[in-house]
């Protein structure tokens, strides 16, 4: 079927994106790729905070959001949080929230992964194993679709996450409807990143050179590759502008930030195949690239060219809550 797909795209012809398929076809990649998908991604899987993986760039820039997220919470009094992760693959995101929610002193947390590769699930749920005595900890991973219609109460979340590339698989055309549920569902914050139009390349799964060739079919939003055992994925994978994702996301949220992640630092990584260690970048090199993120991180081309487009929004309220609260004042 695979083959059928790549002719079928070389040889010009349009394809329909069919949600079906499609889902089937994530969930086999995630559950292929299974323990090897989260040393890609997250590095070494004891450390939850060494940020030392390929990606630790954005992950560092990340963690900092999150971790100021909530401090303020807890700050501001609050002892009890929830947070939704979703497609949350091995878990990672949640482990690290909820470890550093329980240090912080926050004495009743709710915290849910969903993900649609249940061995990614598995994963997740084995890793929170060892959180299990915390007390006031509720640490949940379910295997579902994140299309589908959230069980979670009106404005219960306090932090909802979608997190490196989960949208990029969802069919563009089914995303109004998700951020629908999402803002439904949250009161608090949803931070999402999304591969950009013009970000480096990946497929997903694992590394690049864990390839032995890719290609994207941005008219069909499709990622076909073929990895060096010989196993072939096509995947729904569909590369965001920035303005494209304000246009979906700014009808349910207020947006807090729009920015782009990993200009520079990606770009800039040795790779390991080509550059000998002394081409390791210097302290003052690594921290101009930081000057160079902060200066062009929201400027409309840039955002467009790096790794990720990072939203940050809070759902708008009701206009009947708005009302409410204008006859009250
Ligand atoms: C690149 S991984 C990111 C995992 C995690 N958010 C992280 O940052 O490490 C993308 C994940 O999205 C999940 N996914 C894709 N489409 C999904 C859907 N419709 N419902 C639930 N999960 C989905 C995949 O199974 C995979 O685990």
């Amino acid at each position: 079927m695979e083959k059928n797909v790549t002719a079928r795209i070389r040889s010009g012809e349009t394809l329909s994106w069919s949600p079906a398929d499609d889902e089937h076809a994530i969930a086999f990649a995630y559950n292929q790729a299974g323990e090897k998908y989260e040393s890609y991604a997250d590095g070494d899987a004891q450390e939850l905070y060494a940020f030392d993986c390929k990606h630790a760039y954005g992950d560092r820039r990340i963690w900092a959001l999150l971790d100021d997220k909530l401090r303020a919470l807890r700050s501001s009094g609050a002892r009890s949080i929830r947070i939704l992760d979703l497609g949350c693959g091995p878990g990672t995101w949640l482990l690290r929230l909820v470890t550093r929610a329980s240090a912080l002193g926050f004495t009743s947390i709710e915290a849910k992964g969903l993900d649609i590769a249940e061995a990614q699930v598995r994963r997740a749920r084995a890793r929170g194993r060892r959180l299990a005595a915390n007390e006031g900890l509720q640490l949940h991973f379910e295997t579902g679709d994140i299309c589908a219609p959230l069980p979670e109460a009106a404005s219960s979340v306090d932090l909802c996450l979608c997190l490196y590339g989960v949208l990029n698989h969802i069919p563009p055309d089914r995303i109004p409807s998700l951020f629908a549920e999402v803002a439904r569902v949250t009161r608090g914050d949803f931070i999402a990143t999304m591969r950009a139009r013009g970000s480096t390349p990946t497929i997903c799964v694992g590394a690049i050179e864990d390839a032995r060739w890719f290609w994207h079919d941005d008219r069909n939003s499709l990622l076909e590759a073929e990895l060096q055992n010989g196993r072939r994925i096509s995947l729904g994978f569909h590369l965001f502008a920035a303005d494209e994702v304000r246009a979906l996301s700014s009808s349910r949220f207020e947006l807090t930030e729009l920015r782009g992640l990993d200009l520079f630092h990606g770009r800039f990584a040795a790779d390991r195949r080509w550059n000998p260690p002394t081409a390791r970048a210097s302290t003052a090199f690594l921290q101009e690239l930081d000057r160079l993120e902060d200066l062009y991180c929201r400027d409309p081309e840039f955002v467009d060219h790096a790794t990720h487009i990072l939203l940050m929004a809070a759902p708008r309220k009701p206009r009947s809550d708005v009302e409410t609260l204008q006859r009250r004042l």
